[in-house]
């Protein structure tokens, strides 16, 4: 098959972790996890355009936060994959961003996954999925989800996938002002860990919350999310307990922040309660946007033409 000469354009989702259980740290400074994603409806979307040499460009609201030289996991992915296939990363990517930005919503990991999708369609090579996966594995822990979407299971630091079975959901989410460094926030985990002095026992997948995930009921679901990254989350960014807060007073079944936040999460009934949910978090004035969107969501998509 020829490679096309016309721009591909790839569809991303950002992730929620429903369960994000986190062990100790690992001489290789990670952490072993048993991390619950789910792919959510908010989606960036990336263009591959053939170009003279690698370049990024980036749209949206928070365009201005986005780096735009080779620390772009999207720049990355279109390197690694042009040195595998020998040939040059001659390709424009172009983000039309809309996941916050350092959010705990995996925006960076959804790009590196779009751009290593638009670019092995775009270069006509056809990459077997395992060998995508596991480029996007050393592009970093959360991008193998990105590729794949829906929900899964992740364990060793994330990035070895098992698919979960998922009921449909329906959630809102507040953007925080500002954002926060995943490192930072494991760093704090460790801190918190130590200074209580109890053991971290192996993170494990809960049963409950797998079966509960599988039913689609959200009051099962709403009884069991947990994120062990939360306590570190609030300890560096104390004000989200109010926007947590603000979301359940507003009528959502369960709060919890998103992944290292803080981006937090709220689990609703239904779409119409989200409405609800979205309007009261607007109006406490705890965050600075709200987006509503639902699970699970597709993984990395190429769009026609
Ligand atoms: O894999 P990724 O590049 O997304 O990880 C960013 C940082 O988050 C790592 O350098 C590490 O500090 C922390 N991390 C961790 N354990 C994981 C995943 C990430 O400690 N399982």
């Amino acid at each position: 098959m020829s490679a096309p000469r016309t721009p591909v354009t790839v569809r991303v989702p950002a992730k929620v972790n429903v369960q994000l259980a986190v062990g100790a740290a690992r001489p290789d400074g990670f952490h072993d996890l048993a991390n619950v994603f789910l792919a959510v409806s908010l989606f960036d979307e990336v263009t591959a355009t053939p170009a003279d040499t690698l370049t990024v460009t980036c749209e949206g609201p928070d365009a201005d936060k986005v780096p735009l030289d080779r620390t772009n996991l999207a720049a990355r992915a279109a390197e690694i994959l042009a040195t595998r296939a020998g040939i040059e990363p001659a390709v424009h990517l172009h983000i039309a961003k809309n996941i916050p930005v350092a959010g705990g919503m995996a925006g960076g990991s959804a790009d590196g996954a779009a751009a290593l999708l638009a670019c092995d369609t775009l270069w006509g090579l056809n990459t077997p999925l395992a060998e995508l996966l596991d480029i996007c594995a050393e592009l970093g822990s959360d991008v193998p989800f990105s590729l794949v979407g829906g929900a899964a299971l992740g364990t060793g630091r994330g990035e070895l996938l098992t698919p979960v079975g998922a009921g449909t959901f329906h959630w809102v989410f507040a953007v925080a002002d500002g954002g926060l460094s995943t490192p930072a926030v494991f760093r704090e985990f460790d801190r918190l860990a130590e200074a209580a002095g109890t053991e971290i026992p192996e993170p494990q997948a809960s049963p409950a919350l797998l079966a509960a995930l599988a039913s689609g009921d959200a009051d099962a679901l709403a009884a069991v999310l947990a994120n062990d990254l939360q306590p570190a989350a609030l300890s560096l960014r104390p004000q989200l307990a109010r926007t947590l807060a603000a979301g359940v007073d507003g009528g959502a079944l369960a709060a919890l922040v998103s992944g290292s936040g803080p981006t937090t999460a709220f689990l609703c009934r239904d779409a119409e309660s989200a409405e609800k949910v979205a309007a009261a978090l607007s109006a406490s004035g705890t965050c600075r946007a709200t987006r509503i969107a639902s699970s699970p969501a597709p993984g990395a998509t190429v769009l026609p033409s």
